[in-house]
């Protein structure tokens, strides 16, 4: 049986809990928070349990979270059946649009538009509907890198296409998405044996599994990641601490002049991930920031950088 607590609220509050929520400034044990555009003005609020949270408790965190704006709010709490509730969540989320990309679910098919590219994600326990601010930050950043990789193949000489290495994967969002836009090959990784499983799933419903291939992988701790370094497209939507401690990983693994994308930051963490990056001859493109959360693009040295 799962937990589930939900609320209208304005989207201030709904995304200033969902982030307290998820980044753990609390005691209450939650498995996933988001916060979900509405029908104006309203914004819905949801936290997911693996069982239920002790009332005090939850009352007194929301309360410390959102100071006396808490008191208007009506939370409702329900114990959904642990089979369903995942596909009950995703009927509620409408399809989310960044850059071309439409990540969507089965019953959204329709609403993809010719000029769209459908990223389907069915609902499950791993990360990446495209919900949440990071996803969108990195697939609006994969989609300014396609439509570059596209306009220089036109130009120059034909190169191989790059191949992408997609850390922590969750549902294979961005690799899917990548593939489907660039018919690259991508490697995905996540540490997360369901979240593996999930992907590779997704890929094969997207009809790219001959591009995707998926393992269950710490980092870049794998030999079929290895095997194909180095990549001119690397994406890691991670948290600040395991990118910062990655760095050397990833440098390693990224072609000269590649590009990196990373997320999973708050918008005060991205400095730290930066001076990370630069520090092994990065520079930085762009910053993509949604809200409270940044997405890096950075460019890898050029090979005289890196022999000087
Ligand atoms: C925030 S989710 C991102 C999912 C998806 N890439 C997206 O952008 O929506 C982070 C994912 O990274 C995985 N993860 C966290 N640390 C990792 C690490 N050091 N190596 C590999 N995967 C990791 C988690 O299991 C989770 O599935």
């Amino acid at each position: 049986m799962t937990h589930l607590v939900t609320a209208l609220m304005a989207e201030a509050l709904a995304t200033k809990l969902a982030d307290a929520l998820m980044e753990g400034e609390h005691h209450l044990d939650v498995a996933a928070a988001g916060a979900f555009e509405q029908a104006p003005p309203d914004w819905r609020f949801e936290a997911w349990f693996e069982a239920a949270p002790d009332g005090g408790e939850w009352t007194a965190t929301v309360r410390r979270l959102l100071g006396p704006a808490a008191d208007d709010v009506r939370f409702e709490h329900r114990t959904v059946d642990g089979t369903d509730w995942v596909a009950k969540s995703l009927d509620d989320l409408p399809p989310v649009r960044a850059g071309r990309f439409v990540v969507h679910g089965a019953h959204d098919r329709a609403k993809v538009r010719p000029n769209e590219i459908g990223v389907e994600i069915e609902a499950s326990m791993a990360f990446g509907t495209g919900h949440h601010a990071t996803t969108a930050g990195c697939l609006r950043a994969l989609d300014l890198w396609a439509k570059r990789a596209r306009a220089s193949h036109r130009k120059g000489p034909r190169r191989r296409s790059p191949v992408m290495l997609d850390v922590g994967t969750g549902t294979g969002v961005l690799a899917i998405a990548a593939a489907k836009a660039a018919r690259l090959r991508a490697v995905a990784g996540d540490n997360d044996r369901e979240a593996v499983r999930i992907a590779r799933e997704n890929a094969k419903a997207a009809g790219v599994a001959g591009l995707v291939t998926v393992v269950e992988a710490a980092g870049t701790r794998h030999a079929a990641i290895r095997a194909r370094a180095p990549y001119g497209l690397v994406v890691a939507n991670i948290l600040m601490g395991p990118l910062i401690a990655i760095a050397g990983e990833l440098a390693a693994v990224t072609r000269p002049r590649g590009t990196l994308i990373l997320s999973g930051l708050l918008a005060w963490q991205a400095r730290a991930v930066e001076a990370a990056y630069l520090a092994r001859g990065f520079r930085r493109v762009r910053r993509i920031l949604i809200g409270d959360w940044a997405t890096l693009e950075l460019s890898a040295a050029s090979p005289q950088a890196r022999r000087g």
